[in-house]
């Protein structure tokens, strides 16, 4: 199965890109997981949207290829970023390239409460009508204080951190696939 991640922060030293860079090095044996640029995407505008710049095509070409996606959030201000939403308003535009496709969230921050207010406005807007994603009922995986979890080579260092992981892929990958089978 081929998912692609949307991380929300656009920072160089992101724990939520070492936190997808993990994603994509430990379960490499279960799925492929292609790490998405969205800092290069202009603001949304509806005055382009139907010939957008060659990023926007080309990220909407990317999530369209993928039979899944997994968003990785950081948490600012009690909500996501401004740069992930900006991503989310284009992929819910003209060809609504999310529409069906099954989504799974992860998401980091420094807080004790690991984004979880993100994460709830997130499946928020992807249950809106241009987005439309499935999300799997519980299993969410909220790493609260992840500057004691993940050090600066990437590695998650926190055993739980660890084996909560293992055991949401678990629940999360068969029904991820399950949807794609259905969608197709
Ligand atoms: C603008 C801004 C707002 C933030 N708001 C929150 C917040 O609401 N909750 C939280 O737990 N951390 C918040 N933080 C701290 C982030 O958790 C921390 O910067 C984290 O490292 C961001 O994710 P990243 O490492 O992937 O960039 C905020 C950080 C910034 C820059």
């Amino acid at each position: 199965m081929k998912i692609a991640a949307i991380v929300g922060s656009t920072r160089n030293d992101s724990y939520n890109l070492k936190l997808a860079k993990y994603i994509q090095s430990r379960y490499e044996d279960q799925f492929t997981l292609d790490i998405l640029e969205i800092g290069q995407l202009p603001f949304y505008n509806q005055d382009i949207e139907n010939d957008p710049p060659a990023e926007v095509t080309a990220f909407k070409e990317s999530v369209k290829d993928a039979d899944a996606v997994l968003w990785v959030t950081p948490e600012y201000n009690g909500t996501i970023s401004g740069a992930l939403k900006n991503a989310i308003d284009w992929l819910s535009r003209v060809d609504q390239v999310m529409i069906g496709k099954p989504s799974w969230i992860v998401g980091a921050s420094m807080g004790a409460l690991g984004t979880v207010k993100a994460q709830a406005h997130l499946r928020d807007i992807l249950f809106a009508p241009g987005l439309s994603s499935p999300v799997l009922p519980a299993n969410e995986v909220l790493i609260g204080s992840v500057h004691e979890k993940i050090d600066a080579e990437g590695n998650v260092i926190d055993e739980g951190t660890i084996s909560f992981l293992d055991d949401t892929v678990n629940n999360v990958i068969p029904w991820l696939e399950k949807q794609t089978t259905v969608r197709n």
